[in-house]
């Protein structure tokens, strides 16, 4: 068994995919081909935002948007501090500082900790408050019925981490489409992955669109050799916005697969550990189906029951962003953000995608249930 099985769903779009790649080896427009834009417009539509910008991985996603906001050091930008590396290291990328802020049960942003955040640093005075990068994470959007009052209030800009959650929805609106800029991810193994790194940014703000346009290659300004700031190579290539063209008529489709998966995983651990919570509004594109242990000795002792059994799991994340040695300097201690050092010991995800088959599903849920007495 594979934690995430990329092989059904390749064997349904393998003779679409071919002739895209094709096409595109007999036009040799590798870089920057027709494919991209079509993807592109193709994603605004999907997410009901104005412009989409392709770049060449989720990191990037974040950087690029950082980067045009010009951040200094003394710059806070609010991070969850469970969640992958890439949401605070673009931070850091870009020049600014992350503030790491605690999760709530959702595992997503704990609103009043980030209240409690902000005043304290506009108290200390050292840092200026100037943004927040809610993370979609494990697919479910970040709660912005609370998040985008706050930013307002503040007067803090929005950098949706969408990189996990395209596909998810809020209150009918898509992940991609909140606060003023979004990113996502096409990492193969994400809800709509490539085969290679990929990722893209969203907005409707068209000055915002046009400066990322040009950090995201090297700056240019009107001409391509006219370089009016500092930017990245930062393109997404032909060939992955292929992969993501033929899987986007099966992503509806494959959403719901995933729902259901989520559901029967739901049923059948209810009251052997804490599962993801479900809130009416909140439609998550599981990218991971995420529960949790009592303890730390309990956690290792069900992952290597399992292992035994030839079912993987895997641990989404160990260390939360504070206590990561890249960011010691930063000062904190675990117990400042307690939620977050709670959970990195108790988690584990279990495989999913929308092709997990029904009787594996009963076949990982018995061996969890046994593992877990
Ligand atoms: C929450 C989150 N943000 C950012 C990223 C970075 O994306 P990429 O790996 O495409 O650079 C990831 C990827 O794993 C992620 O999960």
């Amino acid at each position: 068994m594979q934690f995430i099985d990329l092989d059904k769903q390749y064997n349904l779009i393998r003779e679409d995919l071919n002739q895209r790649f094709q096409a595109i080896l007999e036009s040799k427009q590798f870089i920057m081909g027709p494919a991209v834009t079509e993807m592109e417009e193709r994603l605004a539509e999907y997410c009901g935002r104005k412009y989409c910008l392709s770049c060449a991985s989720g990191t990037d996603a974040l950087a690029i948007p950082l980067m045009a906001y010009e951040l200094k050091k003394e710059d806070a930008v609010f991070v969850p501090s469970f969640t992958f590396f890439a949401s605070a290291e673009s931070v850091v990328l870009a020049g600014g500082t992350p503030v790491f802020v605690d999760v709530d049960e959702t595992y997503n942003i704990d609103t009043d900790s980030l209240s409690t955040a902000i005043e304290r640093v506009i108290a200390e005075g050292k840092l200026n408050p100037r943004g927040i990068i809610p993370v979609d994470l494990f697919g479910r959007s970040a709660n912005y019925r609370k998040v985008l009052p706050i930013a307002e209030k503040y007067g803090l800009f929005v950098l949706e981490d969408a990189a996990q959650g395209f596909g998810g929805s809020l209150d009918g609106k898509k992940n991609g489409a909140f606060g003023q800029v979004s990113a996502t991810s096409f990492f193969p193994a994400k809800p709509l992955g490539c085969y290679g790194d990929g990722g893209a940014i969203f907005t409707d703000d068209e000055d915002l669109f046009e400066l990322m346009k040009s950090i995201r290659v090297h700056g240019h300004g009107s001409d391509k050799y006219d370089n009016v700031r500092i930017g990245l190579n930062g393109r997404m290539d032909t060939m992955q916005a292929a992969v993501i063209l033929s899987k986007l008529p099966l992503f509806e489709r494959e959403l719901q697969l995933r729902q259901e998966v989520a559901d029967a995983y739901s049923e059948q651990l209810k009251g052997f550990f804490d599962l993801p919570v479900s809130e009416d509004g909140f439609f998550s594109s599981w990218a991971q189906y995420t529960i949790r242990a009592k303890d730390e000795a309990h956690r290792s002792r069900i992952m290597e029951s399992m292992k035994e059994k030839g079912i993987p799991l895997m641990i989404y994340y160990p260390i939360p962003l504070h206590m990561q040695t890249a960011f010691q300097y930063l000062g904190y201690k675990a117990k400042d953000l307690p939620f977050c050092a709670a959970v990195s010991r108790q988690v584990f995800s279990v495989p999913m995608y929308p092709y997990l088959d029904k009787q594996e599903i009963v076949h990982i849920c018995d061996c969890l249930k046994q593992a877990a007495e």
